[in-house]
């Protein structure tokens, strides 16, 4: 029997997105306000992918009403590596800039782990260096992929219990599924990480009581497959007909999650947040200004 509808708790990720902006433009206002330059983020965008320009233009609007400035480089679609290691490496040596991300993917044949190699940790802002990504795999601090965070910000704003807790993970990008997992593990959760290759996955994900789907599937996880009362993340953004689906099947889940974010509203706005919040930290640790 299916609860009733109103069980789940559906995220409003906009709202909860609003709330962590403006704590993070006022630390801005306050920092502009003794005397300091805002933060300033580098994007680099090659070639002219649509979903790309459109990411990149909700995080312009973002950086500009949190009061940090935004720099936007864009390259032609036929810019060799060279080019792109060499624009990094210009952003990498100018002190103005703060936070450096270049927007993936990038075009073929262009190697994007060289490219992203490039960049110098300390203004990685995507988390993305293997300086970064190793340092969350050895536990210690550094900058966090925002995607993650804002995980963890979806989790902790709703009290999901984390600690002791079967965290099931589909996925297992360098973006979303890996760093997703070791923060969860880093927060003593039991993590199971899932890919196209796990045998029977409906069984596995019916033994989680955290949930992340991000496997680019659309509507993969069925109702029946969901543990009544789990935390429920889709990070699925699949464009099936014109129409957005998820990597979970959103009407079925309705009823049997306790929490949901659905595919539009969910993660994304809190992804471009923690964005802010990276190139806000980055900016802090090379200024001392970190207390
Ligand atoms: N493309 C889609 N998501 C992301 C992201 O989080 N960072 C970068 N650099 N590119 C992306």
């Amino acid at each position: 029997m299916t609860a009733p509808r109103e069980r789940t708790v559906v995220v409003d990720g906009k709202a909860l997105a609003s709330t962590l902006r403006s704590e993070i433009q006022h630390e801005i206002a306050r920092l502009v306000a003794a005397g300091h330059r805002p933060p300033c983020l580098a994007v680099v965008l090659v070639g002219d992918n649509p979903a790309s320009m459109s990411y990149i233009k909700g995080k312009r609007r973002a950086c500009e009403r949190a009061g940090m400035t935004s720099r936007e480089h864009d390259l032609p679609a036929d810019a060799t590596q060279e080019d792109v290691v060499d624009l990094v490496e210009a952003l990498n040596r100018d002190a103005s800039v703060d936070g450096i991300l270049v927007q993936l993917p990038l075009p073929k044949p262009l190697d994007a782990s060289a490219v992203i190699e490039a960049i110098d940790p300390a203004k990685d802002v995507d988390g993305l260096t293997t300086h970064n990504a190793g340092r969350l795999v050895a536990g210690l601090p550094g900058l966090r992929p925002c995607t993650p965070l804002g995980i963890l910000a979806v989790l902790e704003r709703h009290a999901v219990p984390i600690e002791g807790a079967s965290a099931v993970v589909i996925g297992r990008s360098i973006l979303v599924g890996k760093p997703i997992s070791l923060l969860l593990l880093e927060r003593n959760a039991t993590v199971t990480i899932c890919h196209s290759r796990t045998r029977d996955l409906a069984g596995v994900v019916r033994e989680a009581d955290i949930l992340v789907a991000a496997a680019g599937s659309p509507r993969l996880v069925k109702g029946d497959w969901i543990r009544p009362g789990a935390a429920v993340i889709d990070l699925g953004v699949n464009i099936v007909d014109g129409v957005q689906h998820g990597d979970v099947d959103f009407d079925a889940a309705l009823g049997v999650a306790g929490l949901l974010t659905p595919s539009r509203g969910g993660v994304g706005p809190l992804t471009i947040t923690m964005l802010l919040r990276n190139t806000l930290e980055a900016y802090q640790t090379r200024h001392g200004l970190r207390s």
